[in-house]
C-alpha cells in the first residue's frame, strides 16, 4: 500500500492543482519528468535561478534535482544566459555549418581521452542509439550487452532490463525483459543482460564474443551509484581481448565525475562514449565521441551523396549541433575547464548531506541510506547494506522513497522521488543546511505517519 500522502501538500497549491488538471486534459501524462510517481499535490514551477526553483504558487525550494543533472551551473547561470542570449540575436538554428559546433566539439575532444571525432544530437537517448548502431557497423554483428539496471534512454534497445524492469532470471544469468509494451521481441534478441560487476558477466562477454558488437555500461551505475573502477579495467581487459567494443554512457558521467568524466576518472578509454546533459548547458543535447578507428563506418567526407554511395552511417538531425545548444555547451565547458576547483566543492557539499543525515538516521534508527559518489546520490530506505542494483530492487524501499520526496517539497527542497539528487556549483553552504534539516524534518513526520 502506498503510504498516505495526499493530503500533505493539499491546499499549499492552488494554481498548481489548476494547472494539474488542465495537464490531465491535453497531456498524455501529465507530468513527464519528475516527480516520477505523480501525487496529487505538485508544484508547478514558475521560474528559477541559481540553486533554487519557485512554483506557481510563490513557494520558494532547494533545487537537488538540477533537471536530473544537466544544471551543473545551477539554473540561468549569467554565462551561460549571456552565451545563449548572444547566440540567439544571430538565428536559433541554421542547419547549416556554423563555426559553434566545431567550437563545442574541439572542447570535447581536448577533454575526452577516448574522443578523436565527435557528432552531435539532441538527447542522451540520441547518443547511445547512435554509438550502438556504430558498433554494429564496425564489427558486422548484431548483439549488444549491458548491465541489468543500466540506463541508456528509451529507444528499443535501450529500454530492455533496464532501472524501473523487473530483474528477471539467476542474479548471476539476468534474462533480458522490456521495460515498456512495445519493444519488439526481435529486439529484445538482440540484447545481452550482464548482472553488474560479476565475474559470470565477463565469462559472458567471452563466450558470446562472436555475435557482440559492443558492450555498454556507465561509468558510474545510476541505479547503484559506487565505485565501479577496478571493474571497469577489468572490462576493458576482456572487451579488448576479445574484439569487441567498448562504450561508456557518460550522459550523467561525462564533465560531472570531474572535467573529463568517468574514462578521465578511472583512466579507462572506451572506443566510444555518449553524452548529453552537462555539456548542452541546460538546452537538449546529445553527442556520440570516439576513437577514430572505432567511429570509422560515421566518419563522413562531408558529401552525404558520396557518403551513402560508401554506406556511411546516417548521423544527421535538423537540430543536431544547433548554435543555441553549441553555445550554451561551450560556456558551460570553458567554465568548468577554467574553475577546476568546482569539482572537490560540489563533492564536498554532497558528502556533508551524506554524513549528516546518516549520523541523523543512526541516532534515531532511520533506514536511510544516500548512497553514491562525486556530487550525486540516490536515496533508499534499506535495513541492511546493499551489495548490488538487484538489492536496490524493493518495492516498500520505492514507496517509502516516493513519500520522502513530497515530504521534502513540503519541508522546502524540491528532491525528485526515486531519482538521483544532483549538487550543483552553485549550491551554498545554507542551502546544505536547508537540504540536510529537510531530511531530518521529513523523516520525523514520515515517523508520525506511520510511513517510516
Ligand atoms: C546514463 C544515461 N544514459 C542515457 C540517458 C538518456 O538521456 P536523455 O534523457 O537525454 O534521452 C540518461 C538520462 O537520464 C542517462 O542517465
Amino acid at each position: 500500500m502506498a503510504p498516505e500522502i495526499d493530503s500533505l501538500n493539499a491546499g499549499r497549491l492552488p494554481k498548481s492543482g489548476e494547472i494539474l488538471d488542465r495537464a490531465k486534459q491535453s497531456l498524455l501524462s501529465p507530468i513527464v519528468t519528475g516527480p516520477l510517481r505523480t501525487p496529487k499535490n505538485i508544484p508547478f514551477i514558475a521560474k528559477a535561478q541559481g540553486s533554487h526553483v519557485e512554483d506557481v504558487d510563490g513557494h520558494d525550494y532547494v533545487d537537488i534535482t538540477m533537471a536530473y543533472g544537466p544544471l551543473i551551473l545551477g539554473h540561468s547561470h549569467p554565462v551561460v544566459v549571456e552565451a545563449i542570449e548572444r547566440a540567439c540575436r544571430n538565428g536559433t538554428v541554421y542547419a547549416m555549418a556554423h563555426e559553434h559546433e566545431v567550437r563545442l566539439a574541439e572542447l570535447m575532444i581536448d577533454a575526452i581521452p577516448c574522443a578523436d571525432r565527435v557528432a552531435f544530437c539532441n538527447s542522451g537517448t540520441e547518443a547511445t542509439l547512435h554509438a550502438m548502431r556504430i558498433a554494429r557497423a564496425k564489427t558486422g554483428r548484431h548483439k549488444i550487452a549491458k548491465f541489468e539496471g543500466g540506463y541508456h534512454g528509451v529507444h528499443d534497445y535501450a529500454l530492455v532490463s533496464s532501472m524501473l524492469s523487473d530483474p528477471t532470471g539467476p542474479a548471476e544469468q539476468p534474462v533480458s525483459v522490456p521495460e515498456t509494451p512495445g519493444i519488439p521481441q526481435a529486439v529484445i534478441d538482440q540484447v545481452v543482460t550482464l548482472s553488474y560487476g560479476s565475474q559470470a558477466a565477463l565469462d559472458t562477454i567471452r563466450e558470446r564474443a562472436h555475435e557482440l558488437a559492443a558492450v555498454i555500461i556507465e561509468p558510474v551505475p545510476s541505479s547503484y551509484p559506487v565505485d565501479i573502477g577496478d571493474y571497469l579495467r577489468e572490462l576493458r581487459r576482456v572487451t579488448s581481448e576479445c574484439g569487441v567494443l567498448l562504450i561508456f554512457d557518460e550522459v550523467i558521467t561525462g564533465f560531472r565525475l570531474g572535467y573529463g568524466g568517468g574514462q578521465a576518472h578511472y583512466d579507462v578509454t572506451p572506443d566510444i562514449a555518449t553524452y548529453g546533459k552537462v555539456m548542452g548547458g541546460g538546452l537538449p543535447v546529445g553527442a556520440v565521441a570516439g576513437t577514430l578507428d572505432a567511429m570509422q563506418p560515421a566518419v563522413g567526407t562531408g558529401d552525404m551523396i558520396q557518403d551513402r554511395i560508401e554506406g556511411k552511417l546516417l548521423l544527421i538531425g535538423t537540430f543536431s549541433g544547433n548554435p543555441l545548444t553549441s553555445c550554451a555547451g561551450a560556456a558551460t565547458l570553458e567554465y568548468l575547464r577554467d574553475h577546476p576547483e568546482i569539482y572537490p566543492r560540489m563533492e564536498a557539499m554532497a558528502s556533508r548531506i551524506k554524513d549528516e543525515v546518516h549520523a541523523f538516521c543512526r541516532e534515531e534508527g532511520y533506514d536511510l541510506r544516500l548512497i553514491g559518489l562525486g556530487s550525486w546520490f540516490l536515496p533508499h530506505f534499506m535495513e541492511v547494506e546493499p551489495k548490488g542494483p538487484r538489492d536496490l530492487r524493493d518495492t516498500a524501499s520505492y514507496l517509502k522513497g516516493s513519500a520522502l520526496g513530497e515530504y521534502m517539497r513540503y519541508h522546502g527542497v524540491y528532491a525528485s522521488d526515486l531519482h538521483i539528487a544532483f549538487v550543483s556549483a552553485v549550491h551554498t553552504n545554507e542551502d546544505v543546511d536547508r537540504i540536510v534539516g529537510a531530511f531530518q524534518a521529513s523523516l520525523t513526520d514520515m515517523r508520525k505517519e506511520g510511513i517510516v
